[in-house]
């Protein structure tokens, strides 16, 4: 991960300045005196997890934010809302600039359908700064890492975050597959390493997949889980596994549906109907597929086939052929369906 020659950072606040947060004299985020990220999250020990309803509180805490994807993108705006300074950081600006107009735009619909005010929506995208340039995560208390789907990628964001950030703060990790035990490994910091599994779109489904690595401690879970209550979400703690729980489960059932229809027993309509109907699933498997991306798809699947080492894993030829040829679903206009 290093640093581009053109790299810089820029406020989401209209109108202000290109200073990285060092320059601009931004502290690093202080954890609260029992040292846990939840102290800054306005709950008092023994308080229940439960969501917040009042107003978003400006919370004393920056979180680092890696990869402005679809993934990335969502985790910055939903930090945002919950009262968070975030450095969104991505080696593509191109990827940074398409984010900040996709967050406008969900924030944009937030206060339409009367979930934010017009100033909370406005406050939420000022509190984010993007930015080409690594080392400007350095004031972050935690960082979640969205990047692409390969170990390697990860691998070296993880070893370039250990060598950038505090040594108490933690880095999170949105895999969907990859195992946390080791990217925790790549870092001097194992026990403060977790999976912090949030769910596309980020700023609507409620779940967070937690996930203990082999050597993550009892104290850096239940800070996330304090976090993603903060953030409205619910949390379910799950040990490293590959795929965790979520995908082991819907990613074999994809990949079934894949190979069905590829044997000519249904087209993709009929599939996911039968999905919609008999099983009350609010999306069928294929056009969920086309959502999360195909190319996600078979990223996932190849960590399980990998990981367990076991045939039913195998992705369906047809969904490498379709990466193979640029349909990765929505995002790229085809998939099992045109967009
Ligand atoms: N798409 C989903 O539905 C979904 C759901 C849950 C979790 N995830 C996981 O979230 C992560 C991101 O997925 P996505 O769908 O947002 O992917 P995406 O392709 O939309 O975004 C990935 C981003 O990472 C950036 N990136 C790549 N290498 C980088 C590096 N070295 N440093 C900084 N940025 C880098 C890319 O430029 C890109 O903008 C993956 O681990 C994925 O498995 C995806």
């Amino acid at each position: 991960m290093s640093a581009r020659a053109n790299g810089h950072v820029k406020s989401g606040k209209p109108g202000a300045n290109t200073e990285t947060p060092g320059q601009s004299g931004r502290q690093p985020a202080k954890l609260g005196a029992t040292g846990s990220i939840a102290d800054l999250t306005t709950k008092k020990k023994g308080e229940r997890l439960e969501r917040k309803e009042e107003e978003p509180v400006e919370v004393q805490a920056t979180i680092g934010v890696v990869g402005a994807g679809t993934m990335g993108s969502g985790i910055a705006h939903v930090f945002a809302r919950g009262g968070f300074q975030v450095l969104l950081y991505d080696v593509d600006q191109d990827a940074l600039d398409r984010a900040m107009a996709g967050i406008a735009k969900n924030v944009g619909r937030e206060v339409s359908k009367e979930k934010l005010t017009g100033k909370q929506a406005a406050a939420a995208v000022s509190r984010i700064t993007t930015t080409s340039e690594p080392e400007a995560l350095a004031p972050a208390a935690m960082v979640v890492e969205a990047a692409t789907e390969r170990f390697e990628v990860k691998a070296e964001i993880f070893r370039a975050l250990d060598a950038i950030l505090a040594p108490d703060a933690m880095i999170a990790s949105n895999t969907s597959s990859i195992s946390i035990t080791r990217l925790a490994a790549q870092t001097g910091r194992p026990g403060q390493v977790v999976g912090m599994h949030f769910f596309n779109p980020v700023p609507v489904m409620d779940l967070v997949e937690v996930v203990r690595g082999l050597e993550t401690t009892a104290e850096t879970v239940s800070r996330v889980q304090s976090l993603a209550v903060h953030l409205g979400k619910t949390p379910v703690a799950v040990n490293d596994a590959p795929g965790f729980v979520s995908n082991r489960v819907l990613m074999p059932m994809i990949n079934e549906a894949i190979f069905a229809m590829a044997e000519g027993v249904a087209g993709p309509e009929a599939i996911d109907e039968i999905f919609r109907l008999g099983m009350a699933h609010p999306m069928g498997p294929l056009t969920l597929a086309d959502f999360i991306g195909l190319d996600v798809c078979l990223d996932i699947l190849r960590v399980l086939h990998e990981g367990f080492g076991d045939p039913k894993y195998r992705p369906c030829p047809l969904l490498v052929q379709m990466v193979d040829a640029g349909w990765l679903g929505r995002k790229s206009g085809r998939g099992f369906y045109t967009y």
